[in-house]
């Protein structure tokens, strides 16, 4: 049976990551590429064998070329540089443009049918590049990170209330980072609103560790950021695209009026299916997470202002 191509580009920890947990999953024949000389390649052929090992007959290709990812059905992006301690997520603004950009100009030109899922940060303003740069619909370009915060906040509260983690649902919309808005309202726990099982003040602690998530792993790993929850929300996400069932999760999609908000790409519940984002979801927001929501816009549109003067020709 021959399985669609995923492209991940970026062989650093979140795409080998990533790449494994597809050939484990059997979900994709995996091309991985990255600008360092063998280390896309040493990767693959370690998840090639991996997969032998495993029984699973997936392809697995490692290079430098970027003509590897023609035709691809959907691309990964998660090149870039990763924070170390005491950088935020913006610290990277310039320099993360100027990788992403010149690869989205590549996947308009060898995969222009491809899905694209962002992980490189800052998330949301990445987004909104690789959306310009590809000149692809709105459908076809989303970041992964309210999967991410979401199973922050659900694991937080998970080992806490000593539950299975299946149990407690989450929704994170807005931006990845500390404009991230969580809907405490929204938040289950095997069914039952969250505050009958927490205080406001302890629930607030936990969706705080949440939000400092990122930083709390690069203050402990120093010279690496997450990679194992950011992988396998990528995961998810390519699973309801390539394989379905259709499933509603958080990403970030450009939005146009949807939340009173336009041009402006931000986390919002969306349904994921083979054509990318096949919907997006509105539902009414308090007063004070939809305020949230609109100041973390601004905040990415502020972003998005400063890179273009940085890079007049990346408009
Ligand atoms: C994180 O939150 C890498 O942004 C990612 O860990």
């Amino acid at each position: 049976m021959s399985l669609p191509k995923v492209t991940i580009l970026g062989a650093g920890h979140v795409g080998a990551t990533t790449a494994h947990l597809l050939v484990l999953k059997g979900l994709a024949d995996v091309v991985v590429i990255d600008v360092v000389e063998g280390l896309a390649a040493g990767k693959a052929l370690d998840l090639l064998q991996a997969a032998a090992i495993e029984d699973l007959a997936v392809t697995v290709t490692g290079t430098t070329d970027l003509a590897a990812m023609t035709g691809s059905r959907l691309v990964v992006i998660t090149a870039g540089l990763a924070r170390t301690p005491g950088m935020s997520r913006d610290d990277l603004l310039a320099a993360n443009a100027n990788i992403v950009g010149p690869l989205a100009d590549q996947i308009t030109r060898l995969a222009p049918e491809a899905v694209v899922v962002v992980v490189t940060n800052p998330l949301d303003v990445m987004t909104h590049l690789v959306l310009q740069r590809t000149g692809f619909p709105r459908q076809r370009v989303m970041g992964m990170a309210g999967v991410l915060d979401a199973g922050r906040v659900r694991a937080f509260i998970a080992q806490r209330l000593s539950v299975a983690p299946a149990s407690v649902q989450a929704l994170i919309l807005g931006s990845h980072g500390d404009l991230m808005v969580c809907l405490p309202d929204a938040i289950t726990v095997q069914g039952a609103s969250v505050s009958q099982r927490l205080s406001s003040q302890e629930l607030d602690q936990l969706v705080a560790r949440a939000r400092d998530g990122g930083a709390e792993i690069v203050s402990l790993l120093k010279s690496s950021s997450a990679y194992y929850a950011p992988a396998s929300g990528v995961v998810q996400m390519i699973s309801a695209v390539l394989r379905g069932p259709r499933r509603v999760l958080p990403a970030c999609v450009l939005l146009e009026g949807e939340y009173g908000l336009r041009d402006v790409c931000l986390g919002v519940p969306v349904e994921l299916g083979p054509n990318g984002v096949e919907r997006i979801i509105e539902q009414p927001l308090p007063p004070k997470a939809r305020e949230a929501l609109h100041q973390a816009a601004g905040q990415v549109r502020a972003q998005v202002k400063q890179l273009l003067s940085l890079r007049p020709s990346s408009s």
